[in-house]
């Protein structure tokens, strides 16, 4: 397991589960408080990670609320107390709703700023850390994006999204939901590059491109 100290805010990815999703630890070394995002399958990973690094878990925050980034929110929360956050717009059990640009704070130095960004599910939100990176969650893969064809899924919220995260910082790496791309991240400079779902299209354009089979 590799452990990223940038900017003095520790980021790991963590590779869990049978569908290649990514839960996050990210900490502030100082203060030693730390947050998850979406644990699900593999938890062990997560604790050995809190462990070694002597992390006291504050937040489980959740990018949205399918059940394959949920699904070890219960358990996390029984073993380390840590409060759950999600969108105010989700349903599933949590004790923080937050809205856009809302921000929670881990020690002194880490900021988490929520944006939220509908259109895979209505749920869903980009969480900014620092000036550093990204998580898209099931918004925004490394070289795709998610499907919107599922319950509360919609390509013209998405689109709103897409604009959104256009205006954050190229430099911030962009850290997904799922292992889905050539690598397991990248910057968003990249991805406006490259990924052909970012392209810029008309609104209606890009409607039709997502419900194309
Ligand atoms: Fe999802």
């Amino acid at each position: 397991l590799k452990t990223n100290i940038e900017s003095n805010c520790l980021i790991d990815q963590i590779r869990v589960g049978n569908f290649k999703n990514f839960s996050y630890l990210v900490g502030d070394p100082n203060s030693k408080e730390a947050a998850v995002f979406d644990p699900a399958w593999e938890l062990s990973k997560i604790l050995n990670l809190l462990k070694i690094n002597s992390l006291h878990l504050k937040f489980i925050i959740n990018t949205h609320s399918h059940m394959d980034h949920i699904e070890g929110n219960t358990e996390l929360q029984n073993l380390t107390g840590a409060r759950i956050v999600m969108s105010f717009k989700s349903l599933a059990k949590k004790d923080i709703g937050v809205k856009d640009d809302q921000e929670l704070i881990l020690g002194n130095n880490v900021r988490l700023r929520f944006l939220v960004t509908p259109g895979h599910s209505p749920d869903s939100m980009c969480i900014q850390v620092n000036d550093i990176a990204v998580m898209t969650g099931d918004t925004l893969f490394i070289g795709e994006c998610g499907r919107v064809d599922l319950p509360g899924g919609d390509a013209s919220d998405l689109y709103e999204s897409f604009e959104r995260i256009r205006r954050l910082d190229p430099k911030l790496i962009v850290y997904p939901g799922h292992d889905y791309g050539l690598k397991p991240s990248s910057t968003l400079k990249e991805q406006l590059e490259n990924n052909y779902t970012l392209v810029k299209r008309e609104k209606q354009d890009f409607i039709r491109f997502m419900n194309e089979p």
